[in-house]
Order: C-alpha cells, then sequence, then structure tokens
C-alpha cells in the first residue's frame, strides 16, 4: 500500500509517495513532467540496478541519462559540469525534468543542477538510500562539496515530488542502511519522543531490512521532516534542529577526507557528543546518553568520534559550519529527548569537555 505526505509549502507544495515497487510507476511521475524532455542523473551504481525500470516508467518521453562517478569525494563542482555537460550536448530545454535517481550525493547534485540550469529547471527526487528517503531527498537542501567546508556550494530548491520506494532498499550494503538509521534516529532525539521508543524497540528490524519497519520509518521521518520544513523552508530558525550532531559530524567527514566515513556514521558519533554535552548542561541525564550509544551501536553505527581527530581539529572545522553566526559557534542540543534547541548558550570548557570525552564516550554505553 502506498502512503502519500505532503510537503505543505504554498505553491511549492509537493507529494512523497512512500511504498514497495514505485520507480516503474508511470502515473507517479507523470503529472510532475511538464514537458517532453527527460534528463535521468544517477551514478555508476544505482545504473546497473534501477535505470531500465525508471526509463521504463517514462516510455512516453524523450529521455537522456547522464551516469556519475560514486562516492561522496565526487559531490563538487566538477562533477556538478558532468550534468550540465549532458544537458547542453542533448539541448535540453527550459522545460526540462531531471530525475534525480540515487542516494544523497546524487539527489543533492541534481537538486543544485536543477537550481541552475538554465535559472531552474523542475526536478524529481528518486531517493535509493534510506539516508536519502527519510532525509535528503525532502526539504529542498541543495548543495555540492568544497575542500573547505561540505555542502558549503548550494542552494535552497524543491523538487516537484519524491518517489521513495522501499523495495530498493534491498540492494543497500549493510553500512549504508546503518547510515541511513541514523537520520532516523534523529527525528526521535529531536522532535518525537514516542517514535525514539519505537525505534528503541525496532532498531534491530530496521538494520535487518524489515520492509514493514523501514517502510514505517521512512513514514514517520518524511512526516517529522515535512513539518519543520513547512514551519521554516530557509532555516531562519527552527530547520537548524534537523542538523543535530551535524556540526560534530561535519567536521569528522572533512578531517577524515569526503567518503572515509559515510554522512550517517559521522552523525552519529556527532549525535553522541551533542547528547554528551546536553547532558553536561543538565538538559538529559547519563541514561539518557547510554541509551542513546546502546540504540546507535545495535544498528552498527559509530558512537566516538575518530580517535585521532584532536580539539583543536573540531575546532577549526566546526568553525566553517553555516549555523556559526557572527564568528559565534551554534550547536543543536537537547532540552529532553523528543525535544532541541540551537543555542550558543554553552561555555567553551562544557563543548571542550564533550570534545576530552572523546574515546569515553563509546566505553561508557550499554
Ligand atoms: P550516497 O548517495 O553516497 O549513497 C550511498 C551509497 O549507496 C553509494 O555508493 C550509492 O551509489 C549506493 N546506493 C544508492 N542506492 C543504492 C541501492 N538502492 N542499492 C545499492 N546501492 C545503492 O549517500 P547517502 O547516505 O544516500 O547520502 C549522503 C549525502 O546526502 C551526503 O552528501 C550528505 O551531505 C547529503 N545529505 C543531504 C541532506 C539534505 O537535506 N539535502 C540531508 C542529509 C544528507
Ligand atoms: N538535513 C537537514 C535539513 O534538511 O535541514
Amino acid at each position: 500500500m502506498m502512503k502519500t505526505l505532503t510537503v505543505d509549502l504554498a505553491d511549492r507544495s509537493y507529494p512523497i509517495f512512500i511504498g514497495e515497487s514505485l520507480i516503474s510507476n508511470s502515473d507517479l511521475y507523470s503529472p510532475y513532467i511538464k514537458g517532453k524532455q527527460v534528463m535521468i542523473v544517477t551514478n555508476t551504481t544505482v545504473a546497473p540496478l534501477y535505470l531500465e525500470q525508471v526509463k521504463s516508467a517514462l516510455s512516453d518521453y524523450d529521455v537522456d541519462e547522464v551516469i556519475l562517478p560514486d562516492g561522496e569525494q565526487y559531490k563538487n563542482l566538477d562533477t556538478l559540469n558532468l550534468i550540465f555537460d549532458a544537458l547542453l550536448e542533448k539541448r535540453h530545454n527550459r522545460t526540462t525534468t531531471l530525475i534525480a535517481l540515487g542516494g544523497g550525493v546524487v539527489g543533492d547534485m541534481t537538486g543544485f543542477a536543477a537550481s541552475c540550469y538554465q535559472r531552474g529547471v523542475d526536478f524529481i527526487q528518486v531517493p535509493t538510500t534510506l539516508l536519502s528517503q527519510v532525509d535528503s531527498s525532502v526539504g529542498g537542501k541543495t548543495a555540492v562539496n568544497h575542500p573547505m567546508g561540505k555542502n558549503m556550494i548550494g542552494a535552497f530548491y524543491q523538487p516537484k515530488c519524491v518517489i521513495a520506494d522501499i523495495s530498493v532498499l534491498a540492494t543497500l550494503p549493510q553500512r549504508e542502511l546503518s547510515a541511513g538509521i541514523a537520520e532516523v534516529v534523529k527525528y526521535g532525539l529531536i522532535c518525537n519522543n514516542e517514535f525514539y521508543l519505537w525505534l528503541d524497540e525496532n532498531v534491530e528490524a530496521l538494520a535487518s531490512y524489515d520492509t514493514v519497519a523501514l517502510s514505517r520509518a521512512v513514514e514517520l521521518s518524511c512526516l517529522d521532516k515535512a513539518a519543520v520544513v513547512a514551519q521554516d523552508e530557509k532555516e531562519g530558525g527552527i530547520r537548524a534542529i534537523l542538523n543535530l550532531g551535524h556540526t560534530f559530524g561535519h567536521a569528522i567527514e572533512t578531517n577524515q577526507g569526503y567518503g572515509v566515513w559515510l554522512h550517517g556514521e559521522a552523525v552519529a558519533a556527532g549525535m553522541v557528543m551533542a547528547a554528551d554535552m546536553s547532558w553536561r548542561l543538565g538538559n538529559i541525564s547519563q541514561q539518557d546518553v547510554q541509551r542513546l550509544q546502546g540504540m546507535l551501536k545495535r544498528a552498527q553505527l559509530p558512537c566516538v568520534p575518530p580517535k585521532e581527530m584532536s580539539n583543536q581539529d573540531f575546532i577549526d572545522l566546526m568553525q566553517v559550519d553555516k549555523k556559526v553566526l557572527d564568528g559565534k559557534l551554534r550547536l543543536v542540543l537537547l532540552t529532553a529527548i523528543g525535544e532541541a534547541v540551537v543555542t550558543s548558550d554553552f561555555s567553551a570548557d562544557t563543548l571542550h569537555q564533550t570534545l576530552d570525552a572523546g574515546e569515553q564516550l563509546g566505553c561508557s554505553s550499554q
């Protein structure tokens, strides 16, 4: 059975379709394609698995494709240019529609390309990883990385629809599935205690590809994300809570080299660090931190930062974060389980205590 949610953004509102065997259903695409031309953007891993199914659903259109190299290390301006090259070579005009078929890397780059090609063309998200189904395909953040910082060059640009097909998760490697679970746990932590309790019971089912559990997790995550995005599309305020753990996590990703730690893995360790700080500030209990660590471990996720990262490495990289305002670091911290704030109201000492805790964060887990 297919579920349909809505991201409510006035004239830019769009549906999220969630269910099994959706990518080959032409009826889901056609209302959102206004011209004859379609460019499918995918990568070398996803193309052999799913490109033909998507093309079969688009047989009424003039379909071209561009197959990008796979990996976070290719999420950059050079790779973005491959999309523009293909669009220009195939003479795509302003009524073309781009289809992002892949995980968050393909989705973020395709969305950004759509935002600038001929000053903006339509695009559809067909996310194929758990992480992209619960997070990156929804909400219109698009970007590429710069060597000095993650997602530093990009735009807010909403898709016309999101087609989240749970069946395609069957081919996802275990490590990638687990990385997606980190972003799912994030929603429970920041805004949905009931979901968090459900996740504590169901994290093993998610990590073992149980489609019923995965469908529910995608639906509840997208509901939470859509509600936040509808309130604050361009992150003037509340939307920043969706970045729980990301300031620490982006520092880890940049320090280790893009693609070495998966985004979701870095977010998992980052969420433990944010929870540790929240405990030090008296907002949550130490048991809450331990429970989170236990849940992440059961999802086969790391919950400590890389041993070799120094406090100064973190401080330097965290200063590049997009939440830094007038030189002041702001972090997403928990005020309770299921409640988060964006704040600069913490001392440098507290931050240093969390950074010092480093490896011990993992040792105290269940
Ligand atoms: P990814 O796009 O690199 O995909 C992970 C791996 O899985 C890749 O090797 C990919 O080719 C492969 N893959 C994808 N679908 C598959 C399938 N069905 N079967 C087998 N293999 C498959 O990584 P991701 O975790 O999906 O996304 C991470 C990216 O998303 C990061 O760049 C991050 O910055 C970005 N992100 C963006 C937002 C946003 O709001 N825009 C939110 C969160 C993350
Ligand atoms: N992934 C964070 C956001 O969409 O705002």
